[in-house]
């Protein structure tokens, strides 16, 4: 590279960086978990499960979308969560990452660990990382840059260019890539990929954290069929390794990765079970799937 190139590299990356510590997106979206997400410890999952919400209820104006909800998750788990508008899936979310407090209930990560005593930045820090339904990696930066920036979560280190991977924060970068389909791409601006793989980006920059537990919400929307199956692809990769927690009303996809279906409805659990065992549950199809 030349030194005008460098420098350009440099002030681009300080710009972006800088949004970064802000909290903002160049897209205007919410800023992503990993500007704030640290080393996760170890979480106890002893009694078999990494999440537990336990009669959880939360009220807006008098509203209650979250209703008494329970919902336990095993470890390595992949739980799809479906239901019609407004049964509280995001809402629930929200709780879990401590964006909303509950007014009352109970909920867990591992059994020793309260997340209502945590901040938003300390539960990322914990290990649970966000995914919203929009992208919102750095359009600006190069993949590689993206995924990288993801691990600079030292705000006392003075930003660099040149910054150095050591060999197994490379090693992680290279299986990340490789996990979300971007190693063709790995020298791409994020502004150029398609919906799909800005997707793809923004789940590499959650990985690269280590996250104990994923939250998806909506991670399909938008995407063509064949980024969709590659998305299937890439959770059942993942499931076993990382617990997943997945919003979707695509019904194909929750049907090619499913194991539990949870069905939420005005804020509590409905149904639960397989997605053939919900899909035949009369509750269910007079709610959301319809006659
Ligand atoms: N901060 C808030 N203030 C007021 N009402 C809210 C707030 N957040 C959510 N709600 C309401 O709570 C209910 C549950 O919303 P939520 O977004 O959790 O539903 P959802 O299951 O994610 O729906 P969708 O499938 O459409 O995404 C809705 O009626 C919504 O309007
Ligand atoms: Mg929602």
């Amino acid at each position: 590279m030349t030194p005008d190139l460098l420098e350009e590299g440099a002030k681009r990356l300080e710009k972006v960086r800088q949004a970064a510590t802000e909290g903002k997106t160049e897209s205007g979206g919410r800023a992503a978990g990993f500007s704030r997400v640290a080393q996760a410890g170890e979480v106890d999952v002893t009694h078999g499960r990494i999440l537990y919400l336990e009669e959880v209820s939360v009220s807006f104006d008098g509203f209650k979308a979250i209703n008494k909800l329970s919902l336990d998750i095993a470890p390595g788990e992949l739980r799809c969560i479906i239901g019609p508008n407004g049964a509280g899936k995001t809402t629930m979310m929200d709780i879990i990452t401590g964006k909303t407090r509950p007014d009352a209930g109970t909920v867990f990560f591992g059994s020793t660990i309260d997340l209502l005593r945590y901040t938003e930045p300390e539960i990322a820090q914990l290990g649970i990382g966000r995914k919203f339904q929009k992208p919102t990696v750095f359009e600006q930066l190069t993949v590689f840059e993206n995924l990288e920036l993801a691990l600079k979560t030292d705000k006392g280190v003075k930003p660099s260019m040149f910054f150095k991977l050591d060999s197994s924060q490379g090693d992680r970068l290279g299986e990340v890539l490789h996990t979300i389909h971007l190693a063709d791409s790995v020298g791409r601006l994020a502004g150029n990929l398609s919906h799909g793989q800005k997707q793809w980006l923004e789940i590499g920059m959650l990985l690269m954290q280590d996250p104990k537990l994923l939250l998806l919400d909506e991670p399909v929307a938008g995407m063509t069929d064949e980024e969709t199956a590659r998305t299937a692809e890439l959770f059942l990769t993942l499931k076993g390794k990382h617990s997943l927690l997945v919003v979707e009303h695509d019904m194909s996809f929750i049907d090619t990765i499913s194991d539990i279906v949870t069905v939420l409805c005005d804020g509590s659990v409905l149904a639960q079970g397989t997605l053939d065992q919900v899909q035949a549950d009369e509750r269910v199809i007079e709610v959301y799937l319809g006659r």
